[in-house]
């Protein structure tokens, strides 16, 4: 099993009768998902998504990424939200899976960030994917304004069409003008998964293709997790299990979930992670905020509040059973740090026990904490936690009675700015 669950220390804090009684909607959930039954049944094309990935489209954008790579030494990938968070994820997480660099531009308008990264890309050879599924997004629409005028400057129209990539909508939106006008290669994705839920479509495995990731593996663990928390059997389900115990915490007043580790990698996978339930779960006045921590760093700086603040948090740790180095602590003759105690263990081994002695404190401080292990930091594991949390947050969203597809809330800053720019 790639992923296991570990509810210990939810002890006292959940019980099975906490869970019998929500079984119903747990079961209506499952149906409401893989019948497209329930809220938001139109982007509900994530559920079988992985399965539904055709080889040749592997082939083809593995194709693309070995031309790229011979013509390019860096990739510049422009989008925001779920047009940039899980590939930031991917490549970060996997540290050494990129065969060349990758900068993001268009998730902020921060001038400063867009100047410097253009300086010092200026004497690369660059190849750029612009994602946005609206095709309208005002951060990467004015990021690849200038990016495209910079490409322009430095390589002229003719070669732009071999090194300006495109992945949007199939009918409609800016960039699909853009991208025909120019005959610029452009990827599609699909009408019925949104941002969020899009890190399998075209939107993650172009870019990560192009970097140099192995899309074929990454493919191969969501492929495995689709099969596995398909299963209707709230036993053998653990993302189901996931989304009903939190669901249960929230209830009880446990309002926010920390999603804790102890590997600096997962900090992307976090972000990606809190718009995945950030965005699904927080309207109609409801949904658990997410939040996240990585240690040891976080606890010289949040260690107080999680051991001793208000007890309105639940914690979800991810842990990764094998580091893929080892580092080994040195005995020192003099000893005067006074660490020789552990001498000649492992890095990672220390971290572990970090990790039992921080959960074990917390919950000791009142804060009940439930445990994702994975067997290693690689891609086929991490396709595999994407889509466990992707089901998760389906049942999570439906326990909740909302619709953990759609986004309206997004939209007032946007209306607000538009006006403030004079936008007609
Ligand atoms: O979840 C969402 O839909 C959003 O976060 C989008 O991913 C984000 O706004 C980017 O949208 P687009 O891909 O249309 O540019």
């Amino acid at each position: 099993m790639v992923l296991t669950l570990n509810k210990d220390l939810l002890k006292g804090f959940v019980s099975p009768k906490d869970i019998e009684k929500i079984a119903p909607q747990i079961q209506k959930a499952h149906k409401d998902l893989h019948n497209k039954t329930g809220k938001g049944s139109d982007y509900l094309g994530w559920i079988n998504l992985p399965s539904s990935i055709k080889p040749a489209l592997i082939d083809e954008l593995e194709d693309l990424g070995k031309k790229v790579r011979e013509n390019s030494d860096c990739l510049i990938s422009i989008g925001i939200g779920g047009s940039y968070l899980g590939i930031r994820a991917t490549v970060e997480f996997l540290r050494d899976a990129a065969k060349i660099p990758v900068y993001y531009v268009g998730h902020n308008i921060c001038a400063d960030y867009l100047a410097n990264l253009l300086d010092e890309v200026k004497d690369k050879r660059i190849t750029v994917v612009v994602i946005s599924k609206s095709g309208t997004t005002t951060e990467p629409a004015i990021a690849f304004r200038i990016v495209k005028k910079f490409m322009l400057e430095k390589y002229g129209q003719e070669q732009l069409k071999d090194r300006i990539i495109c992945v949007t909508d199939a009918k409609k939106g800016a960039l699909l003008k853009i991208a025909q006008k120019n005959s610029y290669r452009s990827f599609v994705i699909p009408d019925d998964v949104g941002g969020r839920f899009s890190i399998l479509t075209p939107v993650g495995l172009v870019p990560l293709a192009v970097a140099g990731v192995d899309i074929r593996k990454f493919v191969a663990g969501a492929q495995a997790a689709e099969k596995e928390y398909s299963i209707k059997d709230f036993e053998k389900n653990t993302a189901y299990q996931y989304a009903a115990y939190r669901h249960v915490l929230y209830q009880k007043g446990k309002v926010i979930e920390v999603l804790s580790s102890f590997y600096d990698n997962m900090a992307f996978v976090c972000e990606w992670w809190k718009q995945l339930y950030g965005e699904s779960e927080g309207k109609d006045g409801k949904g658990i905020f997410p939040a996240s921590m990585i240690f040891s760093t976080d606890l010289h700086s949040m260690g107080q509040l999680m051991q001793d603040g208000m007890r309105n948090i639940f914690e979800t740790f991810v842990m990764i059973e094998k580091s893929k180095r080892s580092v080994l602590v040195p005995e020192d003759e003099e000893n005067l740090d006074d660490f020789n105690f552990v001498a000649g263990k492992e890095l990672d081994f220390v971290n572990k026990k970090a990790y039992q002695a921080t959960s074990s404190a917390h919950f000791e401080g009142g804060i009940p904490s439930m445990t994702i292990n994975i067997d290693m930091a690689d891609v086929f594991n991490l396709g595999h936690l994407y889509y466990f949390f992707e089901k998760a947050v389906g049942m999570s969203g439906y326990l909740s009675e909302v619709n953990p597809f759609d986004q309206p809330g997004v939209e007032a800053y946007k209306k607000k700015m538009f006006v403030l720019l004079g936008r007609k």
